[in-house]
């Protein structure tokens, strides 16, 4: 499709509606509001392979913070913001006045000032990371509106302790090219086991929240004591009234059963991760470091919970699409025959979010996109 043609997917209302917007959870915003970043992002990719430039923000700072290690964010990030023209940074959080107790409203009061677009990733500590980035938020709004700046300072969550939605916003783009409508698809979340760290809750959560949005029928499965937060337990439930359906098992093989998509990936035990947020609280690393080996150990009880091709054999005609955000642990969450058929689609899983980040920070920055980009299609 020529890129005159892929804009016919936009409509400046449905943008109008997610002008200045920032995206801390899928969950806050509306379906229309989510497809509209999609189609955003589907033409900001075709307009990307053509060789267009789309320096849309020039001279603008697109500034990220992360409190936790990342490879395809930190990217995506950066990758985003230069399409733009915008100038990305990225700073370790821990280098920063946070770890001195700078509040983070009054972190975000300082960003807002000097940067046009902020990435977050703050995801190891339940409780922390979402209030974080609302708090940051509400520092660079309150700036703002003080000093009657118009400008537009989005704030893009990069993964929390809730949710991971530049990962899952990929990882539906990715499902819709392969499936297109996800309706009465079998879809399986599930635990499975990692030796490497506890991981954070927010990816299967996301999941769980957005794909119940779809009408697909969700199976989240895991060992008991794994289960995530109640408030996207709660979602993933009432998203599904509207159509599909949400289930929870215990059992890999049952969850893996009739499957035709499945996103085995590894997290922390419940009550460990909630032993974490005391020790946090405390500013005790020794305890920090004794609740992730307890973290491991607990893990290392369910060696069997493996995406192997055994599993793969009892989904849907034995040909299910296999997801998973990466980095995966190759021999402990995926066999290595699983992880070799299926690299080139976890990579272009992950190539998703490159485009979803430049639409979140395109849309809510540029009033005048669509003209912009038919200008910009015109041109070439
Ligand atoms: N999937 C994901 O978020 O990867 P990184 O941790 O490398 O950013």
């Amino acid at each position: 499709m020529n890129p005159l043609e892929l804009l016919q997917a936009l409509d400046q209302p449905a943008l109008d509606a997610v002008y200045k917007r920032s995206l801390l959870t899928t969950q806050g915003w509306s379906d229309p509001d989510l497809a509209t970043i999609r189609s955003l992002a589907r033409v900001l990719g075709g307009f990307d392979r053509a060789g267009l430039s789309t320096a849309l923000c020039p001279d603008e700072l697109a500034w990220a913070v992360f409190f936790d290690q990342s490879t395809r964010t930190k990217s995506a990030w950066a990758g985003a913001s230069a399409r733009l023209g915008m100038h990305p940074v990225i700073v370790d959080g821990s280098s920063t006045q946070v770890s001195h107790g700078e509040t983070a409203v009054e972190t975000g009061a300082m960003l807002g000032m000097n940067s046009h677009a902020m990435g977050i990733r703050h995801d190891l500590i339940l409780g922390e990371g979402n209030t974080f980035i609302r708090d940051v938020t509400k520092g660079i709004n309150e700036y703002l509106d003080a000093t009657d700046d118009p400008r537009s300072v989005p704030v893009v969550n990069l993964q929390c302790d809730v949710d991971h939605p530049t990962q899952t916003m990929a990882d539906l783009m990715w499902l819709e090219e392969k499936f297109g409508d996800l309706s009465d698809r079998n879809i399986t979340v599930s635990w499975a086991y990692s030796p490497s760290y506890a991981k954070p809750l927010s990816v299967p959560q996301g999941m769980v929240t957005l794909l119940t949005r779809q009408g697909a029928n969700v199976t989240l499965a895991h060992p008991p004591g794994y289960q995530l937060i109640d408030e996207c337990m709660d979602a993933a439930h009432s998203n599904a009234t509207n159509g599909g359906s949400f289930r929870t098992v215990d059992d890999m093989d049952e969850a893996f059963r009739g499957a035709d998509i499945v996103y085995p990936k590894s997290w922390g035990a419940h009550d460990l991760m909630l032993e974490k947020v005391d020790a946090n609280a405390a500013g005790d690393t020794a305890e920090l470091a004794a609740v992730e080996q307890r973290a491991l150990a607990r893990n290392a009880e369910y060696t069997d919970w493996i995406c192997d091709e055994d599993r793969m054999a009892l989904t849907a005609a034995g040909e299910a699409l296999y997801l998973h955000c990466l980095p995966a642990d190759i021999g402990s969450e995926v066999s290595p025959g699983v992880m070799s058929k299926f690299k080139v689609d976890v990579a272009r899983e992950a190539n998703y979010k490159v485009y979803v980040v430049m639409a979140l920070l395109a849309a809510a920055k540029v009033p005048d996109i669509l003209p912009r980009l038919t200008e910009i299609a015109q041109e070439n």
